[in-house]
Parts: structure tokens; sequence; C-alpha cells
């Protein structure tokens, strides 16, 4: 069974889509095993996005994270990771599939509605940058 962090950004909050977005994941059987609002201090969303700092968007993007609340979850399934990565879609919403979250949403590179961790060793880091043991029910 794997883990991946899912976190619906804080344009996705501000347009009321987590309801659409968590009922995506319940209707592909996607177990949610933790899940909490967070407002990201701009240096949070430094550390968490530290892989992309020598990028030209760092500085916007981290912004934009710190910007207001975000939903962060914890997913549990079956090749959770490529899962989840296949209902979001492409980085770019111009690139992504029909019906995945950020063609249906988008309208930005940037503020793209969801992230998602792309390997098992960035969920992990992923996970334990949010969420201690105790709030993961496993
Ligand atoms: P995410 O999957 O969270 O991983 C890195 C984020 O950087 C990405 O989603 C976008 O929000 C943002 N991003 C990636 N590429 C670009 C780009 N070319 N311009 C602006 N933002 C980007």
């Amino acid at each position: 069974m794997e883990r991946t962090l899912s976190i619906i950004k804080p344009d996705g909050v501000s347009r009321g889509l987590m309801g659409e977005i968590v009922k995506r994941f319940e209707n592909n059987n996607i177990r949610i095993i933790a899940m909490k609002l967070v407002r990201m201090t701009k240096s949070q969303a430094e550390g968490f996005y530290a892989v992309h700092k020598e990028r030209p968007f760092f500085g916007s993007l981290t912004d934009f994270m710190s910007s207001g609340p975000a939903l962060v979850m914890v997913l549990e399934g079956e090749n959770v990771i490529a899962k989840n990565r296949e209902l979001m879609g492409a980085t770019n919403y111009k690139d992504a599939a029909e019906g995945t979250i950020r063609r249906d949403f988008a309208n930005d590179i940037e503020k793209n509605v969801v992230h998602g961790s792309d390997a098992p060793e960035t969920a992990a880091v992923e996970i334990s940058y949010f969420f201690n043991q105790f709030e993961i029910v496993g």
C-alpha cells in the first residue's frame, strides 16, 4: 500500500473546490488518512519547495503558496502516487488531459489548484513535512 501527499493549493481552497476534489479521490477508491488546513508562512513554503529554489518562479510560487489556507492530505491506496497524478493532470493545465482536476479547474501554470508527490521518496519527505504519526489514521 502506497501513500502520497496531496495539497489543495490556496487558489483551490479560496475558489471553493475542496469538496469537488475530495469527492474525486473518494470516487477513485483513494483513502484519505490525514487532512488539515494549513496557512504556510513564506519560509515554510520555501522549505516545502526547496528543490525548486533555483527556478525563476520560486519567489512567486512561495508567495502564492503562503497567500492563504491550503488543504493538506495524506492519501493511501494501491499505486496512489501515480493515480493521484493521473487525477491531477499535467502541471500545465494546457497540457492536462480532459477530465483531470487541472484541466477542469486551473487556468494558470502556477496557480494550478493541486499538488501531488511524484515518487515514494518525495512522498515520505512531504508527508512528514506536514504530519506527525499521531495525525495519520493508518
Ligand atoms: P507543483 O506540482 O506543486 O510543483 C511545483 C510547482 O511550481 C507547480 O506545481 C506549479 O505550481 C509551479 N510551477 C511549475 N512550473 C512553473 C512555471 N513554468 N511557471 C510558474 N510556476 C510553475
